[in-house]
């Protein structure tokens, strides 16, 4: 069933180029520089009057869900916010009929976004789910959506369902910027890009061997800090869930900018930064927080764009991703950090598939 590898994790790590594109076949319509989603099932005219898309999910799904927030809001000009959903389900949120509430959920069972589902649904919003398992709970509730078509994910650690999401939420933009301000040529541009992603992503997987290379060095830390800006902000959220989750090493993801409010005091040559470093606005912020985290000896692992000397030189260990726009690097940075985490834990002798405490799916709230 592993098909050879050693792990359920690696399989689906590997499998990524064909689940996205299995996620985005049929839905990008090149012609006209859109994306077809038609199980949204919204008309022209109620996707122009939409107010808001409200985003939520849990974990690996609501970090996601912040990188379709940003996404939407760069392309289409839309109001976008992504909710953790017992936080939106507890909060009393404000809702009404010009919004439209997205859950994505891989497994669609999962119990605080089926609640804020329900909660939505209550105060009238529109409900539409993002969910991989087909026939779930949840795509059974919200009656609208866009299946993921990731295909099963067994390993409790999430990896191609959240690339395959934001594959799906890149289009959503898509779709929301074509119907506000995209022109037909900017819409055909941005299809050509996410087209392009599972090819970036293949280049990633090629350097599986430079990655785990890399890991060795890493079993012995405690604790690391993620960072990163813009999009890359949600990419850090999502490296440190990832390692912690499968290699138990306390990890935090930080909107870099963050760092001197506080964390740079816990900083020094047990603390591992990695700092998302790729090309793209905020890159040469970023590269000034790892300057001041090498001034106070934290040793910094890069993930930067290949050819990148300056940003290479910089730091003490570098993964390299193929050059990108930052909107679709979110993808292929996390595939990255996705291997980094997992050759952390097979080397550290850690379940993997399995993590202690963890079910592949919360039904409880
Ligand atoms: O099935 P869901 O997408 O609703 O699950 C949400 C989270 O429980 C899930 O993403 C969890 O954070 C993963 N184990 C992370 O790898």
């Amino acid at each position: 069933e592993k098909s050879g590898y050693e792990h359920y994790m690696l399989k689906e790590i590997f499998e990524q180029p064909e689940a996205i594109r299995n996620a985005i076949r049929g839905r990008l319509d090149h012609d006209r520089g859109t994306a077809i989603l038609s199980g949204l099932n919204l008309t022209a005219r109620e996707l122009v009057d939409l107010h808001r898309l409200l985003i939520v999910g849990c974990g690996t799904s609501m970090n996601a869900g912040l990188v379709g927030e940003y996404a939407v809001e760069d392309f289409a000009g839309m109001l976008a916010e992504v909710e953790q959903a017992a936080e939106f389900r507890y909060r009393n949120p404000i809702v009404n009929s010009r919004d439209i509430v997205l859950a994505i959920s891989q497994s669609g069972e999962t119990a605080d976004t089926l609640a804020a589902v329900r909660e939505a649904k209550d105060k009238g919003a529109l409900v539409a789910g993002l969910v991989n398992v087909v026939g779930s709970t949840i795509a059974r509730e919200t009656g609208r959506g866009i299946y993921l078509h990731a295909g099963p994910e067994i390993s409790v650690a999430s990896t191609k369902a959240f690339t395959c999401q934001v594959s799906v939420l890149l289009m959503v933009a898509l779709k929301l910027a074509r119907s506000r301000r995209f022109s037909r040529e900017e819409g055909m541009k941005m299809a050509r890009e996410i087209e392009q992603v599972p090819e970036l992503v293949e280049q990633v997987l090629g350097q599986n061997d430079a990655i785990a290379k890399v890991a060795e060095s890493f079993v012995n830390y405690r604790s690391m800090f993620y960072i990163g800006r813009g999009y890359m902000y949600p990419v850090a959220l999502e490296g440190a869930l990832k390692i912690k989750e499968i290699s138990y090493i306390h990890a935090e993801g930080y909107n870099a900018a963050e760092l001197k409010h506080g964390p740079i005091a816990l900083l020094d040559e047990e603390m591992p930064v990695v700092a998302l470093l790729n090309d793209g606005p905020g890159k040469d912020k970023t590269m000034g927080n790892v300057a001041e985290s090498k001034a106070r000896s934290a040793p910094v692992l890069g993930v930067i764009t290949t050819g990148d000397e300056e940003a290479r030189a910089a730091c003490d260990w570098v993964i390299e991703i193929p050059a990108s726009p930052q909107y679709t690097a979110t993808i292929t940075a996390t595939v990255a950090l996705q291997l980094f985490s997992y050759h952390v834990a097979r080397l550290k002798g850690c379940e993997i598939d399995q993590p202690r405490n963890l079910a592949k799916s919360v039904t409880v709230e």
